[in-house]
């Protein structure tokens, strides 16, 4: 049975830290890949890296159903874009146009309540192996490419935040500061803190939660 793991909020070492290749999909992969799926949906989340759950291996999680729903909705070509949920084993990328897609609303389930603009190549070469062990390989455009390259970043010890300027980043870390203290209270999903350890989920402070 899959489980919830906790989640690493931002600042903690795993997310800045590079996370190292995986030599063998085996049962042990596949059984961490499923927790991280039921993680990232019990968070409301689209994708997962395992940094984020303080595992530093190359392994990425995406909901490309929640991706496709969110194109269509915006009225992007969703020509070429799987379906499903999406488990990458030791994926890579490689940019095939320079042109930048603007991401809007660019968020991140280890930075809660924090969502802002961040430009990324528009179109991308995705190769990986997938949980059978198989290689596969995609060509990814607009909002799909972003959410790869924001989930590949992590992998590489980067965050969103490192990704904007530095005016912006000034506005965005005094913004996370207040928000963070407010979700270390009351944590919306099972989070691992560095000073109090696994913190449950609460949402009795979140009474105007749209959710
Ligand atoms: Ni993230």
């Amino acid at each position: 049975m899959a489980k919830i793991l906790p989640i690493v909020l931002h600042p903690h070492p795993s997310l800045s830290t590079k996370a190292a290749p995986v030599e063998t999909v085996d049962d042990s992969i596949r059984a961490l890949l499923d927790d991280m799926v039921l993680t990232a949906h019990g968070a409301n989340g689209v994708g997962l890296a395992a940094n984020q759950v303080d595992v530093l291996k190359r392994l990425i999680v995406l909901d490309f159903e929640v991706l496709r729903d969110v194109m269509s909705r915006h009225e992007e070509s969703i020509e070429g874009i799987p379906g499903g949920i999406l488990k990458l084993v030791n994926p890579e990328i490689a940019v095939l146009d320079e042109t930048p897609y603007l991401h809007k609303g660019e968020g991140c389930l280890s930075i809660p309540d924090v969502y802002t603009e961040v430009e990324r190549p528009d179109r991308i070469r995705l190769t990986y192996t997938d949980e059978n062990g198989k290689p596969r390989e995609y060509t990814l455009h607009g909002l799909a490419a972003a959410a790869v390259q924001h989930e590949m970043d992590h992998l590489n010890g980067i965050l969103f935040l490192d990704r904007v300027g530095k005016v912006k980043r000034g506005m965005l870390d005094k913004k996370y500061a207040k928000a963070a203290d407010y979700f270390r209270n009351y944590p919306r999903y099972l989070i691992l803190t560095d000073d109090k350890g696994v913190l449950e989920q609460d949402l009795s402070g979140w009474k105007d939660m749209d959710e």
